[in-house]
């Protein structure tokens, strides 16, 4: 291995290698700097998609990273090619949209969120990272931050929903899991903290579109995520490709320089989006291309995906004094000081041997299946259906029981369906199974099969159907205008109502789906967000009772994608719910000009949606009781003791997801109806009662008031610990 630079500073490295501190990675970062020509730190600045393909432009200093190569064979030789050949050395960075697992694949992001354990969402960043740096890959490009309020949106499925402290808490837990202990062990991956900002606002649902984001709604709901993650130390960030107000993220001065390194201090580095630079020029925001990398990197983005105005036009951008030397310098330092903290220079290359050695191996399939367990969401349980004990024999239909590609859901490019464990396959392990699948795919329209599993059905105790999305219908610009269940599929579960047999479905998707009318043609009904490699065994167990539901909505479940955009924590109305709605039927005919109601809501699918935030049944009972406050007034510094009972009075072990929500009753802006401020998962015994407390700063009631202040206003406060957010009783306090 040749680093010329190595040998300058030889003593002080030897030192440093295990482990580098940053004052030593400055230091080199420094030394390296001054060797380089303005060519050279351009080309550190240009990443590509793509390997060795790229071998002559990475011997010329022109490539700083690469993504989307994941063999370990590949990857040497373009290590081999940036190190040995190109003059100073530099290893490339070689990056992977690595989501939601490598190999072993867990449930979607929006999955991950509904476990609401940031424990198992950790566990699962970590072995993806253990999976995909065996292949040299030390950069994904997750998590995804953006706040999705909009089931239209495909890409909801990446996320974590609805709600700013539930996708900060699970975007640090990815964080901590891929980026490791120590940046510098081969196992640790930098994560990439994305699409900054807003980008789960755009417009009607539709992906790329425009957003009108206040500044105050940008700090109290889109930043919250990334600031927290900044803290926790994430060691990139990904521009998005929507405006904000009029301007495209990937050129927004105010966000990268003003927020992101003044306010929060972020010394990691900055990518585009792909072809985000040069998206600006359709943007109508940019001239040219090489308008448009003037625009981002004085910004503030350091490295350029995919749109190669970097390669093109920085030196031009330099002679003519549109950019300054200093600014590149400044992004090159940001993109060196990464390769030296992942300690890719000492370290650049791969045993060929571990990829295949680590993927899927036992504890990463018990961890996807304990994921995909916690994900799923118990919807409904007539009679208490499920889980189907005492049943031998069960008809099995539906197009997503056996269909191992879908079940991993979007983003899940390194996950090989071969390994892949599918209900149908689990629930043979349990059950003496008929299958008919009566469709072949989420969309198929086709009919015909329907009265062979109807036939099927009477030979069976019990009917389960899997109905959903395949893979391809979430995920980036896949948005839908309406969210019923595609092709015949609802009349599917028709059909099976009609055998008079109990009929339990899971829905496997990557979105909220509108099931209302589904709901009234089932006794049960699972939810699984795309649920992984594993998710066949976790929904067999679910269904047979040797795993008990505990997944909690992580977005609102609406009636209609009509009432979307919807979300639990709205800013309060003028006109809230007063209890009374007039729907469509109520009116009589030609009834006069009038108003009914003046409250917010809609005249056919009424005041509220489907199933609020948070919510999830089990096949246990919880019950709440003595909330309790430890004051009825606080100062700041002070905390609030939040004291409860839990017990599980049914009869079965279980989890329950305890939430505590806070509403502020008086802002000088309007504040939301509830936010939630803390959650737990309690496991409970049968018949086991605990007395659980939940502790929360005053100072945590903060937020952007009316003069852009981060500050806890004194005023009337309300609290309330439930199961979900639309239940549980309020108790006061006061902030002084
Ligand atoms: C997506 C990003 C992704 C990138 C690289 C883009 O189209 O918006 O989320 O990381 O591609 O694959």
């Amino acid at each position: 291995m040749r680093i010329k630079h190595l040998l300058v500073l030889g003593a002080l490295f030897a030192i440093s290698c295990a482990a580098p501190v940053d004052n030593d990675i400055d230091l080199r970062v420094e030394e390296l700097l001054q060797q380089m020509t303005l060519e050279e730190k351009i080309g550190q600045m240009n990443q590509v998609s793509g390997g060795l393909q790229f071998k002559d432009e990475i011997a010329k200093s022109n490539v700083g990273s690469i993504l989307n190569v994941v063999d370990p064979v590949e990857i040497n030789a373009v290590q081999r090619v940036a190190v040995e050949e190109s003059r100073l050395g530099i290893p490339i960075l070689v990056s992977r949209d690595v989501i939601h697992g490598f190999r072993t694949i867990f449930p979607i992001p929006i999955g991950l969120a509904s476990t609401f354990n940031t424990d198992i969402v950790e566990q699962g960043a970590r072995i993806a990272a253990i999976e995909a740096t065996a292949s040299g890959v030390r950069w994904t490009f997750s998590p995804m931050l953006d706040i999705a309020r909009d089931p239209r949106w495909g890409r909801v499925a990446e996320g974590s929903g609805e709600d700013p402290y539930l996708d900060s808490q699970m975007g640090v837990a990815m964080v901590k899991g891929y980026q490791g202990e120590d940046l510098s062990d081969p196992t640790c991956m930098a994560a990439c903290i994305k699409h900054f900002v807003g980008y789960g606002a755009a417009e009607g649902g539709r992906d790329y579109n425009t957003t009108m984001i206040s500044e105050r709604a940008l700090r109290n709901v889109y930043f919250p995520a990334f600031k927290a993650c900044v803290e926790a130390g994430a060691l990139t960030l990904m521009t998005s490709f929507n405006d904000v107000d009029g301007l495209p993220s990937t050129g927004n001065d105010w966000l990268l320089r003003d927020i992101l390194r003044e306010e929060w201090g972020f010394d990691g580095m900055v990518v585009t989006d792909w072809n985000s630079s040069g998206e600006m020029v359709a943007h109508g925001f940019a001239e040219d291309l090489k308008d448009a990398t003037r625009i981002s990197i004085n910004a503030g983005v350091d490295m350029d995906m995919m749109s190669f105005g970097y390669l093109q036009y920085v030196k031009a951008l330099v002679e003519e004094g549109k950019l300054s030397e200093a600014t590149i310098d400044n992004a090159v330092r940001n993109i060196l000081r990464l390769k030296f903290r992942l300690g890719l220079f000492e370290n650049p290359y791969v045993d060929e041997s571990l990829a295949r050695q680590v993927a899927y191996a036992p504890e990463h399939l018990a961890a996807a299946k304990q994921a995909a367990v916690e994900s799923a969401i118990l919807i409904q349980n007539n009679n208490n259906v499920l889980p189907l004990k005492d049943v031998k024999t069960i008809l099995v239909t539906g197009p997503l029981a056996d269909a191992p590609y879908e079940q991993l859901g979007t983003w899940a490019f390194d996950g090989e369906a071969e390994h892949t464990v599918t209900p149908l396959t689990a629930l043979r392990k349990q059950y003496d199974v008929i299958y008919e699948p009566a469709l072949d795919y989420s969309r198929d329209c086709d009919m015909s099969k329907f009265g062979a599993a109807f036939e099927a059905a009477k030979r069976a105790e019990a009917v389960v159907v899997f109905v959903g999305e395949e893979a391809i219908l979430s995920g980036e610009a896949h948005s839908l205008s309406q969210l019923n269940l595609q092709g015949a599929q609802s009349e599917l579960i028709a059909k099976m109502r009609s055998t008079g047999k109990p009929v339990v479905v899971v829905v496997i998707a990557g979105r909220p789906m509108t099931i209302e009318r589904d709901l009234e043609n089932c006794d049960a009904m699972l939810y699984s967000f795309h649920p992984g490699t594993m998710g066949g065994e976790a929904l067999a167990d679910l269904i047979s009772g040797r795993a008990v539901p505990s997944g909690k909505l992580p977005m609102t479940f609406l009636r209609d994608a009509g009432q979307a955009p919807f979300y639990y924590n709205h800013p309060m109305t003028g006109r809230p719910n007063n209890g009374t709605e007039t729907l469509l039927n109520d009116i009589p005919v030609r009834a006069g000009q009038t108003s009914l109601g003046c409250t917010s809501y809609y005249l056919d699918t009424g005041y509220g949606p489907l199933f609020p935030f948070g919510y999830g049944l089990s096949y246990t009972t919880f019950e709440y009781s003595n909330v309790t406050i430890d004051k009825v007034e606080y100062a700041e510094g002070e905390t609030i003791v939040v004291e409860y009972d839990l017990k599980n009075s049914g009869e079965y072990d279980a989890t329950e997801v305890a939430q505590l929500y806070v509403r502020d009753l008086v802002g000088s802006v309007v504040r939301p109806v509830k936010e939630l401020k803390r959650f737990e998962r309690v496991t409970l015994k049968a018949g086991e009662s605990k007395h659980c407390r939940f502790e929360l700063p005053v100072a945590d009631l903060a937020y952007w008031n009316r003069d852009m202040e981060y500050v806890v206003e004194a005023g009337k406060f309300q609290l309330w610990v439930a199961g979900d957010s639309a239940s549980g009783s309020a108790l006061d306090f006061v902030v002084k």
